[in-house]
């Protein structure tokens, strides 16, 4: 298979973490029999910094002539200050530009690491294999209006939380039918006690799971959801949300577990997909090469399950992590004692050294 992938390093220690991934995507092509191209591009602050836009035409352009985009990280203290454009704008233009509606976020407490999830062992005792479906070009991120005015000489802010039915329709469907391969639940959670706009959500969730009989729905309100995502987080299969909920719940699911540094995730819209790990540029550590590059290279799996259809080659690399952390290998994140501790890129080349010894 002949396919090209559009790599978007951008800032802190996204770049390192995406080298590592791409070694580990060419020891799969070695491997596997196939040929991957990358073409790098800018985002976030490192393309403020050389063009003043967090988003330049030719990344968007290069993005949509490629079968998929990589993503490492954006953001940065360097950023924060002033009025000057953010390096977050580039990843919501991306968003938003590619059509890219759905954020697929799995969590896998993986069970060499349940020393660093924060719960008690018994609420995690039975595992932990969730997956959020969070909608990601609508709602308060991007309803309009938005903005600043000034009511009696004070000054007001506001953001206009909307959804269109069609956008509740689509994620929802792409929830049900994921959960329906999985262990065929959907938890969609709102604020429908308070919300006009979970009202609708909610409708049209209900509508939609009338054409599929065979999985179950039920519903949350999101402060009751983010109490049970800690009281009880191996109930869960499919969590449906919206955009602001999706953020806020997906990180509260990311430290269960055990550490944001192995959390990978798939944004996928009709024709464009990107692949990111979950957390952020992490500036304290950049260019150290201390970063745990797993949550990276477990988002070029997906990337190799859901653009390229690899599934065998998507679990090579999945098996790679598990059997390195098996080993006793940890990044500085996930350190525990009597492990061995590795840098970023020796742990990149571990895991391609364990996909070349499967058999
Ligand atoms: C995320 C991040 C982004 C978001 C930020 C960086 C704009 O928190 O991907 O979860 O809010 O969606
Ligand atoms: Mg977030």
């Amino acid at each position: 298979m002949n396919r090209s992938i559009c790599v978007l390093p951008g800032d802190g220690i996204g770049p390192e973490v995406v080298s590592q991934s791409l070694k580990v995507l060419n020891a799969v092509a070695d491997r596997f029999g196939h040929r991957f191209e990358y073409e790098e591009a800018l985002i976030g602050g490192a393309a403020i910094d050389l063009t003043g836009d967090p988003l330049p035409q030719t990344t968007l352009d290069l993005c949509r002539k490629s079968d998929a985009v990589f993503l490492g990280a954006v953001g940065g203290p360097k950023w924060d200050q002033g009025n000057g454009p953010r390096p977050e704008a580039g990843l919501l233009g991306i968003r938003k530009e590619l059509g890219l509606f759905a954020n697929l976020r799995p969590v896998i407490l993986h069970p060499q690491l349940s020393g660093g999830c924060p719960l008690k062992s018994e609420r995690v005792a039975g595992g932990v294999d969730l997956l959020i479906v969070r909608e990601l070009t609508g709602d308060v991120y991007f309803g309009e209006p938005a903005g600043r005015g000034c009511e009696q000489g004070l000054r007001t802010a506001f953001n206009n939380m909307i959804y269109r039915e069609d956008e509740i329709e689509r994620i929802a469907r792409l929830a049900f039918k994921l959960a329906g391969e999985r262990k065929g639940r959907v938890c969609s959670v709102d604020k429908a006690n308070v919300l006009e706009v979970s009202r609708l959500w909610r409708e049209v969730v209900i509508e939609v799971a009338a054409d599929y009989p065979e999985v179950e729905l039920s519903h949350l309100y999101i402060d009751n959801a983010a109490m049970q995502l800690i009281l009880r987080p191996g109930e869960f299969d499919v969590i449906l949300t919206g955009n602001l909920f999706g953020d806020i719940l997906s990180d509260e699911a990311a430290v269960v577990s055990g550490s944001i540094g192995m959390l990978p995730s798939a944004s996928l819209g009709e024709e464009h997909a990107l692949y990111e790990p979950i957390h952020g540029s992490a500036p304290d550590i950049a260019g150290r090469d201390l970063a745990n590059p797993m949550a990276a290279i477990l988002s070029a799996a997906m990337l190799l399950r859901h653009s390229f259809g690899l599934e065998r080659e998507a679990r090579a690399v999945e098996q790679a992590v598990s059997a390195v952390l098996a080993a006793g290998f940890r990044t500085g994140d996930i350190m525990e004692p009597g492990m061995r501790r590795l840098s970023c890129s020796q742990t990149g080349e571990l895991i391609c050294r364990k996909i070349n010894e499967q058999d």
